[in-house]
């Protein structure tokens, strides 16, 4: 939550600051803000509250330099306000930072180093921009010792971007648990919260670890740890293009997002299979056939693909998968078993967290797999092994490509490990072809979307509230569907259980409340069927997602046929478009619904 970009050396500050912001606007769109200055120290701090759009109204073409930082907020402390936004200053101004994460003892800090000191807004950032500041002009210390010190009293999670106004050629940044990257050019250099927002000036990325302290200039960018030792390290190259990160000729990334869906399964198959042969490292399959049971930890979508992947995890390696929801576990610590293997499924690899389980798992001991989007990202580091969604950039806030990817990588995995221990359905389970199938399924599907449109105007328009409903693989699809239509339509929406809305939840129906039915598996089609009947009995009306094999005179979209362990990545498609079309015909922003941000970053 939070993006960060900077640059030094540049004669086009602004223009690239703008860039990079509007690349990491997913990130949070609460409000944003710049400093740029040229050598001459002819400085100038815009801030608007809200989009980058906005910022920019606010920019004059006066506005530019050789350096600069900027910032896109999604406010933790303090209202979206202007005197919020960041960049802040120290007290006597001298001092600029931008700040993602949340520090955990800036009440302290306030009383115990800053009595006296006057705060214009409610954040944390500006407790350690006045730190700072004080640490230079009242004890004396360089800027980066006063950085430094200052990073020393600090906790909690951070990714900082400082200038000092009297010398504007140096850019100081250090993170600890929140994204950061130095982004390499010729004659000048950068630092952002990702690579997306540096990708148009270089593909040259320095990754920077937590601790260390990085002073970038136009021409060298050195690295200290902890302890003020100069680091090594080399530079690697992103393999991200622009026209990825790009919407084309589509009005919402979310919409170029679910039509990609096809062509990532098809990447999947490319990058994980060759020459008959499944491409899963020794080592991981090593990991899962030793332990005794897999903990699936994660959140929101990333959570629900792991339900998605539950039955034929189990069904194909022999072994009890158990969910966990990332925010809970420190809390609700299941009793583990003897030989525990870790997965996180994580688009962004950078979900607080799933961070924080998987430091205490590695305290602990335990090996670690991290199923990501994103290789690279803090989970991908930290954990022992990782696995590539290879799904390319997700932008729109609401996940759509990265769940049907994830629940594509964990049935390589799953058909991989089988093999290898000769499960017998594993043998038999021809997943290239079933994944192909997927693949020609979401075709028809997505080929639907003006049908899918009149529908949800028939269902759900003017709703405040929704039900979706299905049994075994369908209720995780319900789950993933629901939250997909409240996230972005604001419908209060919630997927259950069919068998269980008749245990309570069966009160909330009324004349006219929509339920959606989702239907892919005959043998217990019937009972779901049976629902229908009982809520459509109380009023209800009822939309039915069915798969061609379950199909009956009535229903209203119809999904093709696929393996019965892969009915999710099917059977999503239509959820998807139906939250989709909910959202455009209420006139919201599809992409960047309301309080929320792409990459969950604090705890
Ligand atoms: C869903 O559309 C959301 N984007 C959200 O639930 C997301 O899946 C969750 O925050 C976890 O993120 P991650 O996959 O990046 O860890």
């Amino acid at each position: 939550m939070c993006g960060i970009v900077g640059v030094v050396g540049s004669k086009n500050a602004t223009d690239i600051l703008i860039q990079g912001l509007q690349k990491l606007e997913y990130r949070g769109y609460d409000s944003a803000g710049i400093f740029v200055s040229d050598e001459r120290k002819n400085q100038s701090i815009i801030k608007a509250v809200g989009r980058i759009s906005s910022l920019q109204e606010k920019i004059g073409i006066e506005v530019n330099g050789s350096i600069g930082i900027g910032h896109t907020r999604w406010a933790t402390h303090g209202k979206p306000t202007e005197n919020n936004a960041h960049p802040h200053a120290s007290e006597s101004n001298r001092i600029l930072l931008v700040h993602n994460g949340v520090v955990e003892n800036y009440k302290e800090i306030k009383t115990e180093y800053l009595n006296g000191h006057h705060f214009i807004g409610e954040t944390d950032t500006e407790v350690c921009a006045h730190l700072i500041g004080k640490f230079i002009e009242v004890d004396h210390l360089t800027p980066k010792d006063a950085f430094v010190k200052a990073l020393g009293i600090i906790e909690g999670s951070y990714a900082f971007a400082m200038v000092d106004r009297e010398d504007p050629t140096v850019i100081y940044v250090a993170k600890n648990k929140s994204p950061l990257l130095v982004g390499l050019g010729e004659g000048y250099n950068m630092v952002g919260s990702d690579a997306m927002a540096m990708i148009r000036e270089t593909k040259q990325f320095l990754e920077i670890h937590d601790k260390e302290v990085v002073i970038v200039k136009k021409d060298s960018v050195e690295i200290l740890d902890e302890a003020g030792i100069q680091q090594e390290r080399d530079a690697f190259t992103a393999e991200l293009d622009l026209s990825d990160i790009g919407k084309g000729t589509y009005p919402y990334y979310m919409l170029k997002e679910i039509d990609e869906q096809p062509a990532v399964m098809r990447r999947i198959m490319q990058n994980y299979f060759k020459d008959g042969k499944y491409l899963v490292a020794d080592e991981i399959k090593k990991a899962v056939i030793e332990a005794d049971r897999i903990y699936i930890v994660a959140a929101g979508t990333s959570y629900h693909a792991g339900y998605a992947s539950k039955t034929f995890f189990e069904e194909l390696t022999d072994t009890p998968v158990e969910l966990c929801i990332a925010s809970e576990f420190g809390y609700n610590l299941p009793l583990l078993s003897k030989k525990p293997l870790f997965i996180y499924i994580s688009q962004s690899g950078e979900t607080a967290d799933s961070r924080q389980v998987l430091v205490k798992t590695k305290e602990l001991g335990y090996p670690a797999l991290t199923v990501t989007n994103v290789p690279g990202s803090t989970l991908s580091r930290e954990a022992d092994f990782t696995m590539a969604l290879h799904a390319g950039p997700e932008i729109a806030v609401a996940s759509t490509k990265a769940y049907t990817a994830q629940i594509a990588v964990m049935s390589i995995l799953a058909k991989a490990v089988g093999e290898e221990i000769g499960n017998e359905k594993a043998k038999s389970f021809n997943l290239i072809q079933e994944l192909s199938l997927v693949a020609t399924s979401m075709v028809a599907t997505l080929a639907e979307k003006e049908w899918i449109e009149s529908k949800v105007a028939e269902y759900l328009k003017d709703t405040r509230n929704a039900f979706y409903i299905g049994r075994g693989q369908d209720y995780f699809v319900s789950m993933e569907a629901a939250l997909k239509l409240k996230e972005i339509s604001y419908i209060q929406c919630e997927g259950f259980a069919a068998g269980e809305l008749k245990h309570g939840t069966i009160a909330l129906i009324e004349e006219g409340t929509p339920v959606l039915a989702i239907i892919s598996n005959k043998s217990i089609a019937s009972h779901t069927r049976g629902n229908i009947m009982e809520v459509s009995s109380r009023g209800a009306n009822v939309l039915k997602v069915v798969s061609a094999d379950c199909q009956e005179e009535g229903d209203d979209i119809l999904v093709g046929n696929v393996h019965s362990y892969l009915t999710s990545l099917a059977m999503v498609i239509p959820t998807q478009l139906i939250a989709y079309y909910a959202t455009l015909q209420r006139g919201l922003d599809v992409d960047k619904p309301r309080n929320l941000a792409k990459s969950v970053t604090v705890e």
